[in-house]
Parts: structure tokens; C-alpha cells; sequence
């Protein structure tokens, strides 16, 4: 992991390096905290966010899956959202997700652009760039 390019950017130069800014990201996060991914397709965010849960709740890697089909995982004090397939904010109302924003849990939410207007403020951005096959550039907004 690469940290030279600013403090808050960051060149991970293969997975395991996008694995281990996860870990490091996680420790940063205190309960309540939404964490909203941006990033094209096959950009890190799963693998990002795999380490993340996996510091939390000490599972391994291997079984936390992504929420492609159903578009939560909930683990004990952390959900991982995967809004790729979700169409607008109204779906996500329906569903009564807005309440786990509020449920002092960390969420972590891949696609967060489809519910950007529901985002509560404090968030924390984390854009993911493909650069090439194996490098990532991840950059924190406040
Ligand atoms: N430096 C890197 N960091 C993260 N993933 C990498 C890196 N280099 C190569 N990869 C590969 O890129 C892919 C990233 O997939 P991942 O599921 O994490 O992306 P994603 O952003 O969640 O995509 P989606 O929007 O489809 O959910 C994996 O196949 C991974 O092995
Ligand atoms: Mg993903």
C-alpha cells in the first residue's frame, strides 16, 4: 500500500493491499458510522468490505458474502448493503432500510449514488479507481 499520493488517498497494487487498507479503515470506525463505496464494477469494494466486517466480527473472509441479490447482510452491529440492483431511494423506504441507518450500527454501503440523497451526513465517502488490472486508487472523503 502505496500512502505517498495524499493522506487521504491510497494506491492498493493488488487485492490483499486493498484487504489490509480494509483492516486498517476499520479500526478508524466507531458504532453509528455509515460508510457509503462508490466505484465502478470489479473495483474493490467487496474485498474492501470483506476485510472490514471480517475485523469486526472476527469472521473469516470466506464466509461473508456480498448481499448481490438481497441487498443486505446483517452481521452483529455492522450491515453491508450492495445497492447495485436497487432502481431508487422509494425501494429503499419500502424496505424499512432507512431505520438501519439510524440503528447505531456501521453500515457499509456499495452503490451508495442510488440512495445519495438519504445518506446521513456524517458519512464517510470511499471512491474506488480501477487504474489497471491489479491497481486500485482509493480516496476517503470526509
Ligand atoms: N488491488 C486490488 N484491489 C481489489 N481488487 C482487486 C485488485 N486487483 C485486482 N482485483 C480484483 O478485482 C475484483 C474486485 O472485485 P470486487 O467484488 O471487490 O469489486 P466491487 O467493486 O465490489 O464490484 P461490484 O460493483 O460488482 O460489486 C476482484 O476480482 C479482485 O480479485
Ligand atoms: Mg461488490
Amino acid at each position: 500500500m502505496d500512502r505517498s499520493i495524499t493522506s487521504s488517498c491510497f494506491q492498493c497494487n493488488a487485492p490483499s493491499e486493498t484487504q489490509r487498507f480494509g483492516g486498517n479503515f476499520a479500526k478508524t470506525l466507531s458504532k453509528g458510522t455509515t460508510v457509503a463505496f462508490y466505484g465502478d464494477l470489479g473495483s474493490g469494494k467487496t474485498t474492501c468490505i470483506k476485510s472490514i466486517v471480517s475485523y469486526l466480527t472476527n469472521l473469516h473472509t470466506e464466509e461473508i458474502l456480498s448481499p448481490t441479490f438481497n441487498f443486505v447482510n446483517e452481521y452483529d452491529g455492522v450491515y453491508h448493503f450492495d445497492l447495485y440492483r436497487m432502481n431508487n431511494y422509494e425501494e429503499f423506504l419500502q424496505r424499512g432500510f432507512d431505520e438501519y441507518l439510524l440503528s447505531g450500527s456501521i453500515c457499509l454501503i456499495e452503490w451508495a449514488e442510488r440512495i445519495e440523497g438519504f445518506l446521513p451526513k456524517n458519512r464517510i465517502k470511499l471512491r474506488f479507481k480501477m487504474i489497471d488490472e491489479t491497481t486500485r486508487l482509493i480516496s476517503i472523503e470526509p
